[in-house]
């Protein structure tokens, strides 16, 4: 059974280490060892507690209340119109990969989005889960598959 619930500081320790051995074990192979050093230090669980709260909604999957994924939705920065909101950290656990639990973080998000009026959702999304957004009808920015310096796509939806 997944339950879907609002990010809590207890399970900071858990999230971390999910996210970093999707990290060091699935998108090292795309991005390099240089941009998951980078990136990963934004996951300790000292920052997890200093940020992961601050979002607009940060939600945790849970599977027999064991912590297994995550997702959040936040403003897009720069952003005057307060339409446009950023999809991220997106992240199950290695071993409940294909179980339905990121649609169900997906979904949930999509659901906040509407309800908080807005009108499109972008993703930097990591070279793994692009087919993965695509599913949800995201697609590339200006229709063009570019890669940014971390070696993300850029995926937009429109509500
Ligand atoms: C991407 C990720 C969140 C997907 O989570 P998941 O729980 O395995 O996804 P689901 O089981 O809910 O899959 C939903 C659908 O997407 C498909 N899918 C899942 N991962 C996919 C992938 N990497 N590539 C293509 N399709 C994928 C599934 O087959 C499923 O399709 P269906 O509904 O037609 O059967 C997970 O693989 C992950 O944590 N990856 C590593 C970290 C990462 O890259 N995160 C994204 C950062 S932007």
């Amino acid at each position: 059974m997944i339950k879907i619930v609002e990010y809590k500081d207890e399970y900071a320790k858990e999230l971390s280490e999910i996210i970093l051995s999707n990290l060091y074990k699935i998108n090292i192979k795309d991005h390099g060892k240089e941009i998951i050093d980078k990136v990963a230090k934004q996951f300790s669980e000292e920052e997890i507690k200093k940020n992961f709260s601050k979002r607009t909604k940060c939600l945790v999957a849970l599977k027999d209340n064991e912590v297994v994924g995550t997702a959040s939705i936040d403003k897009y920065k720069g952003d005057e119109t307060n339409k446009k909101y950023i999809i991220l950290t997106v992240f199950v656990k290695i071993q409940n990969h294909h179980q339905g639990i990121g649609r169900k973080l997906i979904e949930n998000i999509e659901d906040i989005a509407k309800n908080i009026g807005c009108k499109e959702l972008i993703i930097y999304a990591s070279v793994y889960a692009c087919e993965f957004y695509r599913k949800f009808g995201f697609d590339y920015l200006n229709s063009k598959k570019v890669q940014n310096e971390d070696k993300e796509y850029i995926l937009i939806k429109t509500f």
